[in-house]
């Protein structure tokens, strides 16, 4: 099958196995053509429990999936392709948060989303790049430590110097590779560009660019401003869906290392051999760890709104 016929069987095969297809930002683009939502991390959760479907199908990373299974465990839920991690949730562990809770036993724990749902069961409540400013700042805690994130926990604390962090991870190894000179470079080369980056990136970045958001932030922005010219200090992908989306406009990659390999290991393939069922993996968990890690997940979104 071509492109174009595999996306067609897609389409046909969701309708007829009631599956719903869930793409993050960083996906292809050929996988948002077949998606029924595209989105940043916060939205795909909400998609998770206002998707009439009873199957899901998630194109993105591990910890996604995770949150769709914890917010509707009545779902079968599936992640397109079983090698997709983030290597950022892997970095601590729940072990790893209860030791930092006995050293720091007045703060409150918030935990980024790109996390493993059994971390998730140890903290108060999780952000998205897109919701944290909102909740962290409708809390009345005024101690947080923040993990696994430090770029965007030091983001964050710059806007809310009423309150104290501490940080704890080292945050995203393809976002720590945008520095402060591909900034100064790209002012060199584009001086008319806006500047628009994700918080992953270290302060030395999000410090001195125009404007800082979630994936869907980013476009956003991209598509109102009456600027023509642009530089993406996000996964590159980000760069490729604006050419598409606005042809009239100019995009250009902020560093051409800022690439995640598992946002990009899935395929078209994958979902379709994932609806067949001969690739990808249904995600489970028990009731325990649903119970558990879906706390502070309900606390993000009635916090996030
Ligand atoms: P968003 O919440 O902005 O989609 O980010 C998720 C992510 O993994 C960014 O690296
Ligand atoms: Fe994880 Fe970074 Fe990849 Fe996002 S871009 S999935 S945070 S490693």
């Amino acid at each position: 099958m071509n492109k174009k016929e595999l996306q067609a069987e897609i389409m046909r095969l969701k309708k007829e196995k009631d599956i719903c297809i869930l793409a993050h930002a960083y996906q292809d683009h050929e996988l948002w053509e077949v998606a029924d939502y595209m989105g940043d991390s916060y939205g795909l959760s909400l998609q998770a429990e206002e998707a009439p479907q009873k199957n899901v199908i998630m194109c993105g990373v591990r910890f996604m999936a995770e949150t769709v299974k914890t917010l509707a465990p009545e779902k079968r839920v599936f992640l397109a392709n079983a090698s997709a991690g983030c290597p950022m949730a892997d970095q601590l562990t729940r072990e790893d948060v209860l030791k930092l809770k006995e050293k720091y036993p007045d703060h409150t724990v918030c935990a980024y989303i790109n996390t493993t749902a059994d971390l998730k069961r140890a903290v108060d409540v999780i952000v998205t790049s897109s919701s944290a400013i909102k909740i962290i700042g409708n809390m009345p805690d005024d101690k947080i430590l923040f993990v696994p994130d430090p770029n965007l926990g030091g983001w964050i604390a710059e806007q809310m110097p009423e309150k104290e962090f501490v940080f704890s991870g080292e945050g995203c190894p393809s976002h720590r590779k945008i520095t402060a000179d591909d900034v100064k470079k790209a002012r060199e080369l584009h001086p008319d560009a806006e500047i628009l980056v994700h918080p992953e990136c270290m302060a030395e970045v999000t410090k001195i660019v125009d404007f800082a958001g979630s994936t869907t932030g980013i476009m956003k922005y991209a598509k109102e401003s009456e600027k023509t010219e642009f530089v993406i200090g996000t996964e590159n992908s980000i760069v490729d869906h604006l050419k598409i989306e606005c042809p009239e406009k100019n995009f250009y990659p902020l560093s051409p290392k800022c690439v995640c390999d598992d946002m990009r290991i899935t395929t078209l393939e994958d979902v379709y051999g994932c609806i067949m069922g001969t690739s990808g993996e249904e995600i489970f968990l028990s009731p325990q760890e649903i119970e558990e890690s879906r706390k502070p997940i309900d606390r993000m979104i009635e916090l996030g709104g």
